[in-house]
């Protein structure tokens, strides 16, 4: 099944749009496999956005992700990586269309809340430099699963 790297950038954690941004991932019916509240130095903000350094915003965007709090995210399913994108909506919120979640949620292309991996290649790097424990902590419902009183319930349930 497929994965995608999906962050909530410091400014949606600010705003109070955690809950709203999973729900939409939830809602669409893609399952999340890993999520950590972290706050990354600059080398790190670097080496994700690294395909940009060239571009003339790369240290404004550096500094951006490295200004609070983000959330990061590992979610799967069918066409998880186009699709999520297509959740996302366009880079620039002035052209994200609404019904989308910059296009609903955000007005300033270094301000658009979330990022989302745009390849399968893109995908498998950002997942294993933001999950470099990989299987020890991506299927957390099977780990659930695994012990043994929340089982009975579940069996019961
Ligand atoms: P991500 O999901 O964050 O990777 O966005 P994206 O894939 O839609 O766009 P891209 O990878 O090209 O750019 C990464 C981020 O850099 C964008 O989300 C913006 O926050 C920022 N960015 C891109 N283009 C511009 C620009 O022209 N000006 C400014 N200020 N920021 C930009
Ligand atoms: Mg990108």
């Amino acid at each position: 099944v497929e994965q995608t790297f999906i962050m909530i950038k410091p400014d949606g954690v600010q705003r109070g749009l955690i809950a709203e941004i999973i729900s939409r991932f939830e809602k669409k019916g893609f399952t999340l496999r890993a999520m950590r509240l972290m706050t990354v130095d600059k080398s790190f903000a670097e080496t994700h956005y690294q395909d940009l350094s060239s571009k003339p915003f790369f240290a404004g965007l550096v500094s951006y992700i490295m200004s609070g709090p983000v959330v990061a995210m590992v979610w799967e399913g069918k066409n998880v990586i186009a699709t999520g994108r297509l959740l996302i909506g366009a880079t620039n919120p002035a052209q994200s269309a609404p019904g989308t979640i910059r296009g609903d949620l955000a007005i300033d292309i270094g301000r658009n809340v979330i990022h989302g991996s745009d390849s399968a290649e893109s995908a498998k790097a950002e997942i294993n430099l933001w999950f470099p424990e990989g299987d020890k902590m991506s299927d957390s419902m099977r780990d659930v699963r695994s012990i043994p009183y929340i089982a009975r319930g579940l069996r019961k349930g």
